[in-house]
């Protein structure tokens, strides 16, 4: 596609003309100023706050966070309380977000910083992805948004975003062709607030029934919950918060599933390092 506002470079990438990446940024801030979303953690842009937020934002959904965030930052309120509690008192508060194995990794990463890092979180990316359970674009959510440092990424919303206004006939888009213009965008003078702009936007575009992401070279859809083993893993940890410490043939027998599929799921919680079995006894690690 050609236009005024749009050229092709010899290798193939489309160029934009500045004044399109203007318009772009006229549209996001109009709508962030008009429908911005309230988040707890936006008031509370400090290291701990932030991090929490964004490991529980990895793979479940805003609203879901919205409703577990806060009685979690109440009873873990910083990196200390974390990094000494328990991992049954954290994966108590932590029902109803999924994907477990993220309580332990939260666990582990605040003895880090604790031991290591004296309590005060590093505000280096590439520090950051050292930590358990800590990616690419995790660690740069967290500087963008505790630290308001002008980080180039993509995540999921940010993805659609750009895939919806650059790319409206490509038919696969990868990210490497979006990162530049996640640079040209983006705001240097207050980063913090272009994301939330951004991931917004992209949130307004998914609800709105587009999903531009369908394009993106590296879309995946997260697997459908019930009957997934990330149910039964669920069911596995309520039980033995209820009633640990317990014989494993007791959780066996209690979750609805078959014998052999159950012990498979177990080890895979074992080797996560979220259970243990000693001489038949299960407990939560
Ligand atoms: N909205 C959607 N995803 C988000 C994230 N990772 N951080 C902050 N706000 C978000």
């Amino acid at each position: 596609m050609e236009s005024d506002l749009q050229t092709t470079a010899k290798d193939g990438h489309p160029i934009f003309a500045i004044e399109f990446i203007d318009q772009f940024r006229e549209v996001i801030w109009e709508y962030y100023h008009r429908q911005g979303r309230i988040q707890p953690w936006r008031n509370h842009p400090d290291p701990y706050h932030i991090f929490v937020s964004e490991v529980m934002l990895q793979q479940t959904r805003v609203p879901r966070v919205i409703e577990k965030y806060p009685s979690f930052v109440e009873r873990f309120p910083d990196f200390y309380t974390l990094a000494g509690s328990e991992l049954s008192a954290i994966l108590q508060e932590w029902q109803g977000l999924g994907y477990n194995r993220r309580a332990r990794y939260l666990k582990l990463s605040a003895i880090k910083i604790t031991e290591e890092y004296s309590g005060i979180l590093p505000s280096d990316e590439a520090v950051l992805v050292t930590f358990p359970g800590i990616g690419r674009a995790t660690a740069a959510s967290v500087v963008a948004f505790a630290f308001n440092k002008p980080v180039i990424f993509i995540e999921t919303n940010i993805r659609r975003v750009f895939i919806h206004f650059f790319f409206p006939c490509n038919v696969i888009v990868r990210d490497d062709e979006i990162l530049p213009l996640v640079a040209k965008a983006l705001d240097p003078k207050n980063p913090r607030e272009w994301y939330y702009a951004l991931m917004d936007y992209g949130t307004m575009l998914a609800k709105s029934g587009k999903n531009p992401n369908r394009r993106s070279r590296h879309y995946t859809r997260q697997s459908s919950f019930f009957g997934s083993d990330r149910q039964v893993r669920g069911e596995i940890i309520r039980f033995l918060l209820l009633n640990q410490p317990v014989p494993a043939d007791v959780v066996i027998a209690h979750i609805t599933t078959d014998r052999e599929r159950a012990e498979k799921i177990i080890r895979g919680m074992e080797r996560d390092g979220i259970i243990t079995t000693v001489r038949g006894i299960m407990r939560i690690t």
